[in-house]
């Protein structure tokens, strides 16, 4: 039976990457062995454990405050002896970190067909997001299969040569995680959340932890977070911190400690897609994130330049701000103070998938190695 292999690193993939791997273990006719690079070890373990997936290969590569060259050269040896051991018939990478980069040049290399799942987003600048606006390039240029989640990063391939043939609009495969938990009640495992739940606070949810913000963009989004703490005693922020220590030295010395800011572990999925649904408004720089808020109708901040992701922007409900602190403070400021504002962003849109994502990117995968025929692409 032809072997698919899934290959993934960190927490984003495995988030979406669930639904496909889930989906191709239903579809029958083709075998999947799900290899990790452990990009990312307590964050991605979390997610696996989420879904179910015990993967059957770990190249188990993070070391603390790796660098892209480490994590690059550490994914492409471990995957070359993973090949030449066990070769797949084909490999799926997802997104635009550097395991997808490099699971993706590293199967070209051993004439394996690529699949990229979330394919032909772009910011339109090569440094911003970065690493990510290369590595998502550099995978358009090997992959076989490209599985753009929308209509504009379908045109974005197209725009660059890609045919047309080998390009399917499936939806993003996050919308299918994220139906997963929705509507559901997951208990939160801190019970300082769960009082949070219950007190009906207005909730301000932040992440951050985009690489060309770190230093001094990060400092200041720590010092616009106290100033907003300051300014709104009846607003509770909440901080699940990303495990690196980089983004924790530079956000935390300015919150930590205040009374209505609440920072915790990396949330699991289910519980951080509760404090979405809870929150009053999103303050993110993160990727996945400007896909679910706006679904959950839920206004999203979003402290870049620019974005991959102009769908939701379009529709109103991610405005970006950039990462100056005044800039910060003062749209947090208009989101809680005025209301038409507020109504203006926060409904519900879905752009970005209708939980069918899964199922087009393992029919295309099947019609991929001739076992079967693609399905009706999503439209938006
Ligand atoms: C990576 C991706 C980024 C993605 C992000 C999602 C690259 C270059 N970057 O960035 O595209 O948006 O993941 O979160 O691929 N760490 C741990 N445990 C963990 C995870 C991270 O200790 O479970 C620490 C380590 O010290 C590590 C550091 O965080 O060195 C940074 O992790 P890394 O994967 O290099 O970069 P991210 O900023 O997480
Ligand atoms: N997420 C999570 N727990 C958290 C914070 C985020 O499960 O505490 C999820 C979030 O729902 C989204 C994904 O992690 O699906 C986004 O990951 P991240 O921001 O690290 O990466 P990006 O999307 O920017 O690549």
């Amino acid at each position: 039976m032809p072997v698919v292999m899934p290959i993934f690193g960190t927490r984003p993939e495995a988030i979406k990457m669930a639904p496909v791997v889930e989906a191709l273990r239903r579809a029958g006719g083709v075998e999947c062995f799900v290899a990790v690079t452990g990009q990312h070890r307590e964050m991605l373990d979390q997610v696996n454990e989420l879904f179910g997936i015990k993967p059957d290969h770990d190249l188990d590569i993070l070391q603390p405050r790796q660098s892209l060259t480490g994590i690059m050269t550490r994914t492409m040896e471990g995957l070359d002896r993973l090949f030449t051991e066990n070769r797949p018939d084909a490999v799926i990478v997802q997104g635009d970190t550097t395991t997808t980069m490099a699971g993706a040049l590293t199967a070209f290399q051993h004439g394996i067909p690529v699949v990229h799942v979330e394919a032909g987003l772009r910011s339109g600048n090569l440094f911003s997001p970065f690493p990510e606006e290369a590595n998502r390039k550099i995978t358009s240029q090997v992959a076989s299969l490209h599985l753009a989640p929308t209509p504009t990063s379908r045109d974005n391939l197209l725009a660059e040569g890609i045919d047309r043939d080998d390009v399917v609009v499936t939806g993003n495969t996050v919308i299918d995680a994220l139906l997963t938990t929705a509507g559901k009640e997951i208990p939160f495992s801190d019970p300082v959340l769960e009082e949070l739940a219950s007190s009906g606070r207005r909730v301000l949810l932040v992440t951050t932890h985009r690489r060309e913000n770190q230093g001094e963009a990060m400092e200041g989004v720590g010092r616009a977070l106290a100033r907003v703490a300051a300014a709104e005693p009846d607003v509770t922020i909440v901080l699940p911190a990303h495990k690196n220590p980089v983004v924790r030295e530079a956000v935390l010395p300015a919150i930590e400690g205040l009374p209505n800011v609440i920072v915790t572990e990396p949330l699991a999925y289910g519980e951080f897609t509760r404090m979405i649904a809870m929150s009053h408004v999103v303050l993110t720089d993160s990727g996945g994130v400007q896909e679910e808020a706006p679904s959950l109708g839920k206004p999203v901040l979003v402290m870049r330049e620019n974005t991959e992701r102009p769908e939701a922007v379009t529709a109103g409900t991610v405005l970006l701000i950039g990462t100056d602190e005044n800039r910060i403070v003062a749209e947090v400021h208009r989101l809680l103070h005025d209301e038409k504002h507020f109504d203006a962003m926060a409904h519900a849109v879905n752009p970005y998938g209708d939980g069918r994502a899964a199922e087009r990117t393992v029919a295309a995968v099947l019609q991929l190695l001739g076992l079967g025929k693609r399905i009706d692409e999503f439209t938006g």
